[in-house]
């Protein structure tokens, strides 16, 4: 009975654990590399495996990283419209864009 008992108990333990707010978040977020992986991934869906686009969007392993991060940050800020990457650049703080655009800059 009372093995039962710590059983449950253990079991709760590692529940409360794994759902302490932020606690997936804090592990997620401690490796930047990693996050900016995860978003530069969702880059390739229109811009083509590893930034290189089989169509008319445009590559974005032509771009220097420095050129990148300013063509975002443009996207962002209004300097530069359009539709898609305009929406998706309010998405990203100043050091995120510059993640990406290492991250980007290692595909080349
Ligand atoms: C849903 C499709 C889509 C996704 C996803 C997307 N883009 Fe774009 N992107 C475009 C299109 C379309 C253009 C061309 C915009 C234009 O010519 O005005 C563009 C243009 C750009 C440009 C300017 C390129 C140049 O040569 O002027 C950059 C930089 C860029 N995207 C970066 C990114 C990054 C970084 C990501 C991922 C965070 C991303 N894009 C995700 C569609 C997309």
């Amino acid at each position: 009975m009372s093995e039962l008992k710590n059983r449950f108990r253990s079991a709760a333990l590692v529940v409360s654990f794994t759902l302490l707010p932020g606690f997936g978040g804090a592990v997620y977020s401690a490796d930047s590399s990693t996050h900016s992986d995860v978003a530069a991934a969702g880059c390739t869906i229109c811009h083509g495996p590893k930034g290189h686009s089989p169509g008319a969007i445009p590559s974005l392993t032509d771009l220097s990283p420095e050129e990148l991060a300013k063509r975002m940050a443009a996207f962002r800020d209004g300097t530069a419209q359009n539709t898609i990457m305009s929406r998706l650049a309010k998405g990203f703080t100043d050091a995120e864009i510059a993640q990406l655009a290492t991250t980007i800059a290692g595909w080349n």
